[in-house]
Formats: C-alpha cells, structure tokens, sequence
C-alpha cells in the first residue's frame, strides 16, 4: 500500500482530485469506481473544477458505484442516486447513460445484485476505486464479520453504522437498516484502489491499516492484498 500523508481535508481532496483528473485526461474512457459518504465530496469538487476550467472532459467516462441503501426512493435526498447527481454527476459532462448505481427500490434485490455484478464483469473492468471509510473499517457497506461476501449483495447495517449515518437523515429512526453493496471480491478487482481518510474518528482504522494484520473485521485490512491501493490520510486521521 502506498500511503500518502497530507495536512488536512482539503490537500487530500487536492490530491485525490488531480489523481481522478490524471487518469481520465490519460485514459478518457476510463471506468471509475465511485463512493459516496462526505469524504470524497472535495475529490468531487476538484474533479467539477478541472471540468469547468476545461481541463478534462468526463463524455466517454463510464462509472459505477459502492453502494445504496436499501429500500430507497432515487428521490430521497439520502439516497446515493441523488447524492451522487448532487455532487458530481449533474456538474459534469458524463453521458447519464454511463453510470451505473445498484437500484436501491428495485423489488427483486436478488436479481438487481445478479445484474449488477454481471454489468461489473462484463465491463472492461474498474481502472480506478475510489473508497471511503466507516469508523468501524468497513468498505462501501460490507461491515466488519467473519465472513464477507464477494459479490454485490444485500447486507443490514451495524448499529455503528446507523449511528454514524444518521447525522445526514433528520432522525435516526429514518436510516435505512439495509443496503446494496459491491462485495470484497468486485472491489478488489478494480485495477487500482485509491482510499481516502480524513477526521480523527478514523484514526483506529488507520492504525490498523499501518499495522501488518488483515481482518474481515476490519475489512479496509483486506486491501492490503490488491497490488495497487493509494492510501490518502490526513493529520487527525494519521495522529489521532
Ligand atoms: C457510508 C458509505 C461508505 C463510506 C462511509 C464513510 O457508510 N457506505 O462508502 O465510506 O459511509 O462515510 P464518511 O466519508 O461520511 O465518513
């Protein structure tokens, strides 16, 4: 793992951004793997910059993401369909039809998972994922367990989980229970794998990511076994 240790929120947005930016101006149709939560809302900021400056074109970019909760409207403002269109996508140049996000109010969650993974596979692959971090190490919503799926699949959330989400959602009461995620194995087949901490709260992750063990308990530990994982940190994260 190669781990990149910067100041603060900003100069980790700056440098993640540019490393979004790099690889689409160097592979224009490339597949990008994206994440919801607050961290990567100033990588997407500095990717929206390098657009509008026209720096970068993001037209023949296809992209999927991590996850969505399960059930949810696409027009609940909680929902990552709106987050993500919030945020990025309708800042962008990006063909609509290009993105791929799992259908958080499909009926059939089963068959959603199924045509989810089968969109994954039959891409050219992801050349780059962009990941966040819970408090608790887990990667888009596959949670700490001692055993963790490999497809995209249906998961409940931990009470941590919930209690860290609920700061977006007006009572804690609102937080969806469940969600649609990718699993270890669709994450580790990006090509690279770019994870991006920030906060003093993720600092007992980062630890453990510094540390030489590997643990479905910590499940950002697995990454250590892709063979191309940037790890951005900042201060508080990296000093507690
Ligand atoms: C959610 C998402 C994760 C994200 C995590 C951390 O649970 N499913 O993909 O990494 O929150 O969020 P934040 O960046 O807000 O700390």
């Amino acid at each position: 793992m190669k781990i990149i240790r910067c100041k603060d929120y900003d100069e980790m947005s700056a440098i993640a951004g540019k490393i979004m930016v790099d690889q689409v101006k160097e592979k224009p149709d490339s597949i990008l793997g994206l994440a919801t939560g607050s961290t990567p809302i100033g990588m997407y900021k500095k990717m929206i910059e390098a657009y509008k400056n026209g720096e970068v074109s993001f037209k023949n970019v296809h992209t999927f993401n991590l996850d969505e909760y399960y059930k949810i409207e696409k027009t609940n403002d909680q929902s990552y369909y709106y987050f993500m269109n919030e945020n990025l996508f309708s800042h962008i140049d990006i063909d609509k039809n290009n993105i791929d996000i799992p259908n958080g109010q499909a009926d059939d969650y089963q068959a959603e998972c199924e045509r989810y993974e089968k969109a994954m596979e039959e891409s050219a692959g992801i050349d780059i994922q962009v990941l966040g971090v819970g408090v608790n190490g887990h990667i888009g919503f596959n949670e700490p367990e001692e055993l963790l799926y490999e497809k995209t699949h249906l998961t409940g959330l931990t009470q941590s989980t919930i209690e860290a989400n609920s700061r977006f959602f007006d009572s804690i009461d609102l937080v969806p229970t469940s969600a649609l995620t990718m699993g270890m194995g669709s994450i580790m087949k990006a090509k690279k794998i770019l994870v991006l901490i920030s906060g003093k709260s993720k600092h007992d992750v980062v630890t453990k990511i510094l540390g030489d063990r590997m643990s479905t308990q910590t499940p950002v530990t697995l990454l250590k076994g892709h063979h191309d994982v940037t790890v951005i940190v900042d201060d508080e994260a990296y000093n507690g």
